[in-house]
């Protein structure tokens, strides 16, 4: 791959299970030859954004003209939106809850995070989520505080769609990273932000769209289940949905790259994604996994990338 200059730093500004920062460079050698070559995207869409670490990559090293970046978590995509419209907003509101909680001892900085915790779930019985109004911006601001200073960074909701990840202890947390804000705000300018199922991204995809896909994983063992960002989780049936999704926008021409978690790390014999993605090119790669609580089962596993053009 041709050495690619950077263009500003704008990066994810939450920490998201499944965010593939260790992946981009990989990802990026996949790309197709004619984008390598003209450092140009023409239309970019990510049907499963999460924190948007490949979209940020893409906007350092690319010059993507369309984008449109799609996610059926509507906390995750209203934080988005208030990045891309009221980043200073939004960086006055994480600012004057970095002051409090830096002033706090450990023990009432827990008080103080189980209190914005508390906040943040009764307030979605009262928020407009259709229609964007102020209130956005306190609800980013409490999501990227929670982000930052809970738990191992996740996002989870108990079955009644609370969130619901305990305190993380952390000596002093990156809770407003003001550069951050702006880069991924000004990268955010020219982009459709949308909340719904991936399968809506069909409207946005045309021949030579590129497509990346990052899908909740299929359960790499009975202990790795975290696919609950949302509470509707993703499941076996979806994956297949997707699968058909997939073979339905390769008849559209449009570049299609995929990661998912190969099931061979668990079972050699587990043929699950190379039958569902037969006559495609499908590769297994190297990857850190850190979403397993248990830290010694946090080790090197193949991840799999699926593309429906030319291996390189
Ligand atoms: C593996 S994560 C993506 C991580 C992302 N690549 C990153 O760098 O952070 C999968 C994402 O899919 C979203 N998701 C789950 N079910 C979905 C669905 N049916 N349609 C669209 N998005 C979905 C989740 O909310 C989650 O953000």
């Amino acid at each position: 791959m041709k050495v690619i200059k950077e263009r500003g730093q704008p990066k994810p500004f939450l920490k998201w299970a499944g965010g593939k920062t260790q992946l981009l460079n990989v990802l990026a050698t996949k790309l197709p030859e004619s984008i390598l070559s003209h450092l140009y995207i023409e239309r970019y869409v990510e049907p499963f954004v999460g924190s948007g670490a490949m979209f940020f990559f893409l906007k350092r090293h690319f010059k993507v003209n369309e984008s449109y970046l799609i996610d059926s978590n509507p906390e995750l995509i209203l934080a988005f939106r208030v990045v891309q419209k009221d980043p200073e907003t939004l960086i006055q509101a994480l600012q004057d809850l970095e002051k409090t909680y830096f002033c706090l001892s450990e023990k009432k900085r827990s008080e103080f995070f189980y209190h914005i915790r508390n906040q943040y779930n009764v307030q979605r019985y009262h928020l407009d989520y259709h229609r964007y109004n102020k209130n956005w911006i306190t609800r980013a601001s409490w999501l990227i505080f929670l982000n930052k200073t809970c738990y191992n960074g996740l996002f989870r909701l108990n079955r009644k769609g609370e969130f619901n990840v305990p305190f993380g202890r952390y000596k002093k947390p990156v809770i407003c990273d003001e550069e951050t804000l702006q880069e991924s705000s000004r990268a955010l300018q020219d982009t459709e932000i949308i909340c719904s199922d991936f399968s809506l991204s069909a409207s946005y995809i045309e021949k030579g769209t590129l497509v990346y896909f990052d899908p909740p994983y299929r359960p790499l063992n009975s202990t790795s289940n975290f696919t609950s960002y949302s509470r509707e989780g993703f499941s076996e049936a979806d994956q297949k949905r997707l699968a058909q999704f997939f073979r339905e926008m390769d008849k559209r021409g449009a570049y299609l790259i995929q990661s998912n978690s190969d099931p061979k790390n668990e079972d050699p014999e587990d043929n699950f994604f190379d039958d569902l993605y037969k006559g495609f090119v499908i590769e297994r790669v190297p990857a850190k996994r850190f979403i397993n609580c248990d830290a010694t089962r946090r080790g090197e596993i193949n991840e799999l990338i699926i593309r429906n053009y030319g291996a390189s």
